[in-house]
């Protein structure tokens, strides 16, 4: 039985749908699609490909973050030129993160603007960047600084494909999953405490599907109510603005959810400092990402000043000053522009 959840935009309303085995219903998608995927979901899953889209031509490129440029997006682009796609053409991504952005990103400006798919196969893409309409390619000069906010028309989470993900990107998901119950569903967070050890290893596809959908749910509610980001959709940046800062110093070896636990734990000292987190909820949190196996401490090698020099390059900082989300307990967030001294003391906290 799929679950489907409503993200409910109006005019650019669209649906989530979830449950082993919906990726089948791909095969029952009208109009010209145009399916984009990378190469080791080629390799995985390239003969399922070839059933349910057929004779269609299919792009694929490179698998990793590096692919994710415009030079890329040119490329998609003149393959769907050359296939005589039209406006009528329909992108449908299936892949991680790096192809969702990417192709709903080529399909934002194609012709002026194409339909999308999202059909996710990992587990960030599934909890995070496949929802919501945030698109878009790196910079030599940073992350994500080229993009649009282009909805996709239907999102199709199949918990089957993580069957095939290596752990380190499981655990890169469950960074994103913890980070979301605590900032929005202290229920959720409790449900991940209770038996952290079965969210590695050997999956169960019935909680993973209970899981992702609690997850889109809250992640639609925040799109809703804030789809560009002027205020609320910040929160979701939560462990972020230091995570980024840790990933971008080495050199991108540790990665996204790495980074992102990094700067929970972070960011937690700096809630317990202001009073807006208790000591003992922090310690749930550290407990909970120790116990799926993330990263808790800042590495030795990178010194606290290097740290926060990387954060005042960060792209979301308002006017100069730096803005990190901060728990308000567990269950509910905040933006806050504290010191310099006072982020220096948080990574001070949780230095190796
Ligand atoms: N748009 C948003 O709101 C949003 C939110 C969070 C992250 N992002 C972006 O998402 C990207 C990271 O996404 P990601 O972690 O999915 O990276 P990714 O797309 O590079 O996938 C990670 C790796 O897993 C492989 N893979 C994918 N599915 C697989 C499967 N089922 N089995 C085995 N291997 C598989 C991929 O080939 C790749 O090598 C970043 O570029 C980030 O900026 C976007
Ligand atoms: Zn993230």
């Amino acid at each position: 039985m799929a679950e489907v959840v409503r993200v409910g935009l109006g005019e650019r309303a669209y649906d989530i749908v979830i449950g082993s085995g919906v990726r089948e219903r791909a095969a029952e998608l009208q109009g010209r699609l145009f399916p984009v995927t990378d190469s080791r979901v080629e390799e995985l899953y390239g003969s399922w490909l070839k059933s349910c889209f057929g004779a269609a031509e299919r792009f694929v490129f490179p698998a990793g973050e590096g692919s994710k440029t415009f030079l890329t997006v040119e490329e998609i682009c003149r393959a769907a030129a050359r296939a005589r796609l039209d406006r009528k053409a329909c992108f449908v991504a299936v892949g991680g993160g790096v192809t969702g952005d990417m192709t709903g990103f080529a399909a934002a400006i194609y012709m002026r603007g194409v339909d999308f798919i999202q059909i996710p196969t990992t587990l960030l893409a599934m909890v995070d960047s496949s929802v919501g309409g945030k698109t878009g390619v790196d910079l030599p000069e940073g992350k994500n600084l080229i993009g649009a906010f282009h909805q996709p028309k239907l999102v199709l989470i199949d918990p089957d494909f993580l069957n095939s993900l290596p752990e380190r990107e499981i655990r890169c998901g469950l960074a994103e999953i913890i980070k979301t119950g605590v900032i929005l569903d202290a229920e959720l967070f409790a449900a991940l405490e209770r038996e952290p050890a079965s969210l590695t290893g050997h999956l169960d596809p019935c909680r993973y599907t209970k899981i992702i959908r609690r997850c889109c749910e809250l992640k639609a509610g925040v799109v809703e109510a804030d789809e560009r980001e002027a205020g609320l959709r910040a929160i979701l940046n939560y462990g972020h603005t230091f995570g980024h800062a840790v990933e971008a110093l080495s050199g991108f070896s540790i990665s996204h959810g790495e980074g992102v636990a990094i700067g929970m734990t972070a960011a937690a000292e700096l809630a317990v400092a202001r009073g807006s987190l208790t000591r003992a909820d922090a310690e749930r949190q550290r407990r909970l990402l120790e116990a799926v196996g993330l990263p808790v401490k800042l590495p030795r090698e990178y010194s606290v000043p290097a740290v926060l020099e990387a954060m005042t390059r960060d792209k979301k900082n308002a006017g100069g000053r730096i803005r990190v989300v901060l728990p308000e307990g567990i269950g509910r967030a905040g933006v806050v522009t504290p010191e310099v001294p006072e982020l220096a003391a948080a990574l001070e906290a949780i230095h190796a």
